[in-house]
């Protein structure tokens, strides 16, 4: 691309990745999440090229780029355009007043490893454009709009945690976020002498998006047949286990698990946030636990090489716990391992992972971090 041999950021910016502590699938309905931003993140290097509605992207990180017209955006057959496409057309509806840019990426995150590459690539170019361009956009709304885009543009009807965390985090903590009312906490997180160890499973399979769609309707539908009793019921949020226990024998199988494992992976959520602020650091750990076990056997969102993972994890007394992060169906595993043997951690889970599924297994420490930010 041409663009590059003269280019000239006038801004940086930096928007982070994302773990979720515990909470998963709950945000879309309407319950709590904790997750937070992690030091891996994608960089945004703008400047305004002086044209009314020409904009250049290039990334990097894959050597690949293109060009837009703000005045003729429309959906592409390439995936990751779709991210940068969804989030001009919703701010171009907001406010009308973006010009002609040009933007080089770069990133660190691995993508499709339930980390959030998606919300750090909308959320940034959000960030990005509202400081260019002076829009007035709150940071609230940069997150709205990126969940908008990702489903107008991308096809997955995500909720909005990945979008809140990558934008709004706070170094040092998790964020207890009530996806109903949008209230939120930070939660100081002091795992020592533990840490975050991430091991990335490398598969992302790829019934992902169509699986994930799937969960929410199914949730609907059980929520459904539940307000026919409790009519005042809004969201499965307001679902507890005494209620939910009325359908074991009558809901189909199917959507009783999924309702059941979001019942209660909210209440862990809650008793996780309770954990961290006491230091309770055994609850921790088999939280992370029991909510693979929900993830795996009721919402059916692992894969077999997340829940080797997980196992592999529970034979290791200074592995206080471990659970697949994110959307599922392959990704990260999070496991809270001793400072003294992260190093033998890692080494003999890459040895049996390889083994298992001949597959060269990632693995890193992540720190709670800040949100998107302007570098200097
Ligand atoms: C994806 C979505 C989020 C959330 C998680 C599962 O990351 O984007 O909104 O639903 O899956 O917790």
């Amino acid at each position: 691309m041409d663009f590059l041999k003269t280019f000239t950021p006038e801004l940086t910016i930096a928007s982070p990745g994302r773990i979720n502590l515990i909470g998963e699938h709950t945000d879309y309905n309407m319950g709590y999440v904790l997750p937070t931003a992690i030091g891996k993140k994608i960089v945004f290097k703008f400047q305004k090229n002086g044209l009314d509605s020409l904009c250049r992207v290039y990334s990097k990180t894959y050597d690949v780029g293109f060009e837009l017209d703000l005045n003729a955006i429309s959906k592409s057959e390439v995936e990751w355009e779709n991210y940068i496409l969804g989030v001009l057309n919703e701010i171009s509806k907001r406010t009308g007043q973006v010009q002609g840019f040009d933007c080089i990426l770069e990133s660190d995150l691995p993508s499709g490893s339930g980390l959030s590459s998606s919300a750090a690539l909308e959320c940034g170019l959000a960030f990005g454009l509202n400081e260019l361009f002076t829009l007035g956009l709150s940071k609230l709304d940069m997150v709205q709009l990126s969940q908008t885009a990702e489903h107008t543009y991308v096809g997955t009807q995500c909720g909005i945690m990945d979008q809140f965390a990558s934008v709004i985090s706070k170094s040092g903590h998790v964020i207890l976020l009530d996806c109903e009312s949008l209230e939120y906490d930070f939660i100081p997180i002091d795992l020592h002498p533990y840490k975050i160890i991430l091991l990335n499973t490398k598969v992302s399979h790829n019934l992902a998006s169509s699986e994930y769609n799937t969960r929410k309707r199914e949730c609907e539908a059980g929520l459904k047949i539940i307000k026919i009793k409790y009519p005042t019921v809004k969201s499965l949020r307001d679902v507890d286990e005494v209620m939910l226990a009325d359908y074991k024998e009558t809901m189909d199988a199917i959507l009783f698990n999924r309702c059941s494992y979001i019942v209660s992976e909210n209440k862990r959520v809650l008793e996780m946030a309770k954990a961290l602020q006491v230091k309770d650091l055994l609850s921790v750990g088999q939280l992370l636990y029991a909510a693979h076990h929900g993830i795996s056997t009721l919402y059916e969102v692992s894969c077999p090489e997340s829940d080797f993972l997980v196992e592999f994890s529970k034979d290791n007394p200074s592995v206080l716990g471990a659970r697949q992060t994110g959307g599922g169906f392959g990704g990260c595993t999070l496991n809270i391992v001793h400072e003294d043997t992260v190093e033998q951690f890692i080494d003999e889970a890459s040895k049996a992972y390889k083994k298992k599924f001949d597959i060269d297994l990632e693995a890193f420490e992540v720190t709670p971090s800040g949100g998107t930010s302007i570098v200097n």
